[in-house]
């Protein structure tokens, strides 16, 4: 117990100074409970309000594919960069050291791999996430698909259920099925089913019309990389998206399968966070490149 008799008295009380309201910089996010606010302020930056995720879930569906085949060598060196880690419970608990404490948003979903066509995906049970402290947890969604539309929207919407209930942040990540056209109606369409539904953040692909896209999701987008491309075009990629008004990127392939992996997710950091025309930041690869 105190010692009452050292209480001493306040005397600073601002009168006169009006208790400012906080405004809160991600999109969409201002009615969120503290921890979700929490969680998000970890994944985007509140100086830039935008984020570099890094995303090695590859593995899950992919196997040991090229720049994944030992996390541990191959994607270790790069964590310093990135905001935010973009992986599933069995890489992080085996291979992601816990001091390294970046915010993870965690591969949610499973259940299929390239060897089948898309499957009956299954939920991550939401106490594992907590055990784990993710700041979002990830879930595919497969709009257009006849088979499986109904049921991964149905998983968006338990994941959304069970983040809300203990203020975990979700991320829909809008797969392309093979017969799907890569377009703005398409992809303006899925991300915002994801956000109709409750994700509080999109994962998508960039495409023409990218600006409409944007406008009509009511919560921040972040980008996927897609296939390796040569570097330049990849930072373009990531310029036009960031210039459209993408919240930063979640990119695997274009860094982890690059010559130079920890150049490229500078010069990727550089186009998101610093402001970098693509020719700066493939100068700045190029700088880093050894
Ligand atoms: C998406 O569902 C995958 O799990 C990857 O995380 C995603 O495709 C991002 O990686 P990439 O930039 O290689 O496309």
């Amino acid at each position: 117990m105190a010692d009452l008799d050292e209480l001493r008295e306040g005397s600073e009380f601002g009168l006169g100074v009006v208790a400012g309201n906080q405004g809160y910089h991600v999109k969409g996010a201002n009615n969120l409970p503290w921890g979700m606010k929490d969680r998000l302020s970890r994944i985007f930056n509140p100086k830039t309000n935008r984020t570099v995720m890094l995303a090695f879930d590859h593995g899950f569906i992919m196997g040991p594919t090229s720049g994944v085949e030992r996390i541990d060598l191959n994607i270790l060196p790069l964590v310093q960069y990135a905001d935010c880690l973009m992986c599933t419970r069995g890489i992080l608990q085996t291979v992601i050291p816990p001091d390294t404490n970046k915010p993870i948003c965690l591969r949610s979903d499973a259940g299929t791999t390239i060897l089948t066509e898309l499957n009956d995906n299954v939920l991550i049970d939401i106490e594992d996430a907590i055990r784990l402290n993710v700041s979002a947890m990830a879930i595919m969604l497969a709009i257009g698909d006849p088979a499986f539309e109904a049921k991964t929207v149905a998983n968006l919407y338990k994941a959304v259920d069970s983040g809300s209930r203990y203020g975990i942040p979700v991320m829909g990540v809008t797969a392309v099925g093979k017969q799907m056209a890569r377009d703005a109606r398409y992809f303006g369409l899925a991300s915002r089913v994801c956000a109709e539904n409750g994700a509080n953040i999109v994962k998508t692909y960039y495409c023409e019309g990218f600006e409409k896209v944007i406008a009509a999701c009511s919560v921040p987008i972040v980008i996927a990389g897609g296939k390796k491309l040569p570097e330049k075009e990849a930072l373009e990629l990531c310029y036009k998206a960031i210039n459209d008004g993408a919240s930063g990127v979640d990119m695997g392939r274009n860094v982890f399968q690059s010559a130079s992996p920890a150049a490229m997710i500078q010069a990727v950091h550089g186009i998101v966070h610093g402001g970098l025309t693509p020719e700066e930041g493939f100068e700045l690869f190029k700088e880093l490149t050894v």
